[in-house]
């Protein structure tokens, strides 16, 4: 096998760069980060490219073109990952681009354009709560607000930057101009390929999210005195809460999914106290953004019904929003001609799940190949698995494509 098998050890490599200790987690801004982003980096040297750190650190690799003015097409994901992650989520995008320079440069073979590959730093926003930091940086729209996002220790993402080495003054010259494409590989995270029976497809667009923050504040009493009748229970008020999320998503499965994935009693509660205050998250996501939208507002006016029915308060802050993103046409045929050249059917799906390029796609035509996804499509969990055989197709895809691109 040509391609599969190594990237499955490499990747299996950059999941023993972990902040916990029997699983994986990779965060922002971390040594860990630095360690894999190394790793990274060599085995881009390796393949051809001239490749390092970017004032933010994401790891930039690059393989000239065959001719100096030759414009620049670029792919890429994630290194960073969830807590407790599975191996392959951001990172097979990676490692394919790199199998993919490796073969060329093996063979002497030079493109028309140059072909960048860029390990983004952050798209989860595990550690700062923003996502998508490296790619809103290449596309020009890192705000510089979120420089003075915190960790949960209370250190800003930017003395965390300068302390990994990097420089936020620099940070508005790495936006990219004049990119002719960006085309992310990525797993599927989901079972439509693997229901099908098929290795990879293309997607038509990735789905918009909009995500809130809500404190519920209550009164903290007494476990054993306060009567039942007129308690004002934080934790039970915001449970109602992330069940309204549910419901009101779980109605319209077609168009929306919701999650509540963040839930915490102030200072962590105590068994002989009533909850005095509750935070939660709110991540709703659908193809369409008017339909997100509208179910956003729809469900912070029911939330705030159940605050005055139970005598509670919530504070409701929305803190992110992306628009849904249609990947382009043209970039689609031609990823759909390469898998047809391999004997495969042309699956086309959405993405549910975001992606680096979304953000890329606000500078260059931008398009996705998924990947099938093992273990029923499972993913942000340590069962997230792909075989070889996959990596393998999904590469030569992908070199396919390369090798027939012209910008
Ligand atoms: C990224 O994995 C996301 O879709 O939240
Ligand atoms: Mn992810
Ligand atoms: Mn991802």
């Amino acid at each position: 096998m040509k391609f599969g098998t190594r990237i499955l050890a490499q990747a299996d490599r950059l999941a023993s760069f972990s902040e916990d200790e029997g699983r994986l987690t990779r965060t922002y801004l971390t040594p860990r980060h630095r360690e894999a982003g190394e790793q990274i980096a060599v085995w881009m040297r390796e393949a051809g490219m001239e490749a390092g750190f970017d004032a933010l650190g994401n790891v930039v690799g690059r393989y000239a073109g065959d001719r100096p003015d030759a414009p620049a097409v670029a792919t890429g994901s994630h290194m960073d990952t969830v807590v407790d992650a599975g191996r392959y989520d951001g990172i097979f995008g990676i490692l394919t681009a790199i199998a993919c320079v490796r073969d060329l440069h093996a063979r002497g073979r030079r493109l028309p354009f140059a072909f960048e590959v860029v390990a983004f730093c952050d798209e989860e926003g595990v550690r700062f709560g923003v996502t998508l930091i490296g790619s809103r940086a290449l596309a020009g729209r890192f705000e510089p607000s979120m420089l003075e996002a915190r960790d949960r220790d209370g250190v800003t993402l930017r003395d965390a930057l300068i302390a990994f080495g990097g420089d936020p003054d620099v940070i508005p010259s790495l936006q990219r101009k004049g990119l002719a494409a960006f085309v992310e590989s990525h797993i599927e995270q989901g079972p439509v390929l693997l229901d099908e029976g098929l290795p990879v497809g293309v997607v038509t667009s990735i789905a918009g999210a909009g995500r809130a923050r809500a404190r519920v504040t209550g009164m903290a009493g007494h476990a054993g005195t306060v009567p039942m009748p007129g308690r004002r229970d934080a934790l039970t008020a915001a449970s109602e809460m992330a069940l309204a999320v549910e419901s009101l998503c779980g109605s319209r499965p077609q168009e929306l999914v919701g999650t509540v994935g963040k839930f915490a009693v102030a200072g962590g509660g105590a068994v002989n106290v009533i909850p005095g205050s509750v935070e939660f998250t709110v991540d709703l996501r659908s193809g369409e953004d008017t339909v997100r939208r509208r179910a956003m507002a729809d469900l912070e006016s029911h939330l705030h019904e159940i605050a005055r029915r139970r005598g509670v308060t919530l504070a409701w802050e929305p803190f992110f929003e992306m628009k849904a993103m249609p990947c382009d046409a043209g970039l689609q045929s031609a990823l759909a001609s390469s898998i047809a050249a391999h004997g495969v059917k042309v699956r086309h799906l959405p993405s549910g799940a975001g992606h680096d390029a979304m953000e890329l796609a606000h500078i260059a035509p931008m398009a996705m190949l998924f990947v099938r996804c093992g273990a029923g499509g499972i993913s942000h969990n340590p069962l997230e698995t792909m075989t070889a055989e996959d990596a393998e197709i999904a590469t030569s895809v992908l070199l396919h494509f390369l090798e027939n691109f012209r910008p």
